[in-house]
């Protein structure tokens, strides 16, 4: 771990009035510690993320310490408190809800170790407390998937049934407003059921059932929209065993670009999905080494791209491509 010691030339953080307090000497990516507070591993994009994080670590040499949370947010406060007190050079944060993380960051700040929220985003109120956040535009995600159900059933009436992420999480939050937006103004497509699956491919599995059953059998479900495709293979499986045929009779779309949704499309039983890459990590660490080695501010968003994939992509070959990433 390296030593800070303020600077003093205006070009600095501090001086740009921006998030962080003091910048450190120059320090080589291998000398850097970065503690990380992963959510857990709901889903395999999250299981991708973290065995990309730590090959992202290892190719810099940076030390990488990852405080698994199984989901709970004080958790992830433990792990932050423990981080500062190792006094390591940086702080990974996927905080699991938006909100309540005002006076752990705060603690961070003033033991002067920069913050960067990786794949989700924390209420605009902790703006200051943070260097910047790699995320997707989750809204956009949403609007992606609402638009390509729109087009797909091209003025047909379509009853969809949502399958939401982690109450209180951005991304889920995010992902159901722009899926709202991609489907305003076209009256033929209605949301008529929406629930958490929370991510999981179990709970996925449970709510569609309810919800398949809510809908007299789901003979009147055109079409599934789920916050990730972990919720997806579990509600296509939920699909099946109630006699109905998903990719076909019944649309889906999705979020995260999964190998196993790739599979299921090849099969015929899914749709679409929109991707977000598990390298969160690889960006964070160039945007610290950047700032601890030069003082170079990141922006406050780095933005990774949402491509939206359908059975046109060569779903077998994706799969191909993915299927030893970690996922
Ligand atoms: O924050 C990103 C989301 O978290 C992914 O889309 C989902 O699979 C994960 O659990």
């Amino acid at each position: 771990m390296t030593a800070r010691t303020p600077v003093s030339s205006c070009l600095t953080a501090l001086c740009l009035g921006l998030a962080t307090t003091a910048l450190p000497m120059a320090a080589a990516a291998a000398d850097l510690t970065v503690g990380f507070s992963q959510i857990g591993s709901e889903s395999g994009w999250r299981a991708a993320e973290t065995t990309v994080s730590k090959v992202e670590a290892e190719k810099r040499g940076i030390t990488l310490k990852i405080a698994d949370a199984q989901q709970k947010q004080e958790n992830q406060i433990k792990a932050i408190r423990a981080f500062v007190a190792q006094g390591v050079d940086a702080i990974f944060l996927a905080p699991v809800v938006s909100t309540g993380w005002e006076t752990v960051l705060a603690e961070a700040k003033e033991a002067e170790i920069p913050v960067v929220l990786l794949d989700r985003d924390i209420d605009p109120s902790g703006k200051d407390l943070y260097l910047t956040a790699v995320t997707s535009d989750s809204v956009h995600e949403g609007k992606v998937a609402g638009e390509w159900l729109v087009k797909t059933v091209a003025g047909k009436p379509c009853n969809v049934v949502e399958l939401q992420g982690t109450v209180g999480a951005s991304v889920a939050t995010n992902r159901k407003k722009g899926f709202e937006d991609g489907i305003a103004g076209h009256a033929n497509v209605t949301i008529v059921r929406s629930q958490t699956g929370e991510f999981t491919r179990a709970k996925g599995k449970e709510v569609m059932e309810s919800f398949i059953k809510a809908e007299g059998g789901g003979k009147s479900i055109c079409a599934v929209y789920a916050h990730n495709d972990d919720m997806m293979v579990g509600a296509i499986q939920a699909m099946k065993e109630a006699g109905l045929k998903p990719g076909s009779e019944v649309l889906t779309v999705s979020i995260d670009a999964v190998p196993d949704i790739f599979k299921a499309m090849a099969a015929g039983e899914a749709n679409a999905t929109v991707e977000l890459t598990p390298n969160m990590a690889g960006p964070a660490f160039d945007a610290i080494v950047a700032f601890k080695e030069k003082g170079t501010v990141p922006p406050k968003w780095i933005q990774t791209e949402s491509k939206l994939y359908t059975a046109a992509d060569d779903p077998m070959k994706v799969y191909e491509s993915k299927k030893d990433l970690g996922y």
